[in-house]
C-alpha cells in the first residue's frame, strides 16, 4: 500500500462499511505508523480490488482491517489475505493474533473461523447505530510455530463476519497475484 492508493482505499470503504468508513486523515496515520502497521493491497491493475492490514504488536498481532470490492467477494481473496497477515504475523514473532467482528457479519465469522480464530469475548452495542456486539476473536499460534498454509487444517473453531455477495465476476482474480507480490 502507497500513499497512491488512499483515494481508492476512502471509497472502497465507503462500500463496506457505509456507517464507520475510515477517512484519508486515518489512512495517513495509518501509514504514518509503519513499519508496526503493514496494510497489502490487491489490485487488478487499474483500482484497488481488495486490502487488509495488521498492526505488529510483539507477542499480539491485530488485523486492523479486510475488504474485499463486492464485485470480486465470494472468490477467495478474503482467505488468501486473511492467510497472509497471519504469515506476516508469525514472522514478526506474533503469538496470538487478535481482531474484533461485527456479531452480524456473518461472511466475515465464517472465514474467521474457517481459519482458527475463536471468540473470546463480546463488547456490548459496541457499533452504533444499530447496537450491534462486537466479537473480539483471537487466533493462537500453533506449538509448531507454523501457520498452516490452509490454517483450515491447523485451526481450532470459532467464527468471523461481512456482508459478502457471492455473485460478481472476478473470477480471474484466484489466479492472480500474491497479495505479498501486490504489496508496496
Ligand atoms: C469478509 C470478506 C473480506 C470476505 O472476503 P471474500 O473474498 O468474499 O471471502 P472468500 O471468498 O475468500 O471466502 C472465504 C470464506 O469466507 C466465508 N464467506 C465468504 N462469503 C460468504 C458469504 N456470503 N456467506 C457466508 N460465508 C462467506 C466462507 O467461510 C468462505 O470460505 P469458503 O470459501 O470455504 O466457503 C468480504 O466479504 C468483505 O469485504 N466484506 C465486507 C467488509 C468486511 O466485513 N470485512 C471484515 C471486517 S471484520
Amino acid at each position: 500500500m502507497t500513499w497512491r492508493d488512499i483515494p481508492d482505499l476512502v471509497a472502497l470503504e465507503e462500500r463496506l462499511f457505509p456507517d464507520d468508513a475510515w477517512q484519508a486523515p486515518a489512512w495517513w496515520a495509518e501509514l504514518a505508523g509503519r513499519p508496526r502497521r503493514e496494510y497489502v493491497v490487491v489490485s487488478d491493475g487499474a483500482r484497488v480490488m481488495a486490502y487488509a492490514g495488521l498492526d505488529h504488536g510483539g507477542e499480539v498481532a491485530d488485523i486492523m482491517t479486510l475488504g474485499v470490492v463486492p464485485e470480486a467477494q465470494g472468490h477467495g481473496l478474503g482467505a488468501r489475505l486473511v492467510e497472509h497477515l497471519l504469515e506476516r504475523a508469525a514472522a514478526e514473532g506474533a503469538r496470538h493474533v487478535m481482531l474484533e467482528v461485527r456479531a452480524d457479519n456473518g461472511p466475515a465469522r465464517s472465514l474467521y473461523t474457517a481459519r482458527g480464530f475463536e471468540i473470546i469475548s463480546t463488547r456490548n452495542r459496541y457499533y452504533q447505530p444499530g447496537d450491534v456486539d462486537a466479537l473480539v476473536m483471537r487466533r493462537t499460534t500453533p506449538r509448531s510455530g507454523v501457520w498452516a498454509g490452509s490454517t483450515r487444517m491447523a485451526g481450532s473453531a470459532t467464527e468471523a463476519s461481512a456482508s459478502a455477495s457471492r455473485d460478481g465476476d472476478a473470477s480471474a482474480l484466484g489466479a492472480g497475484p500474491h497479495p505479498e507480490e501486490a504489496a508496496s
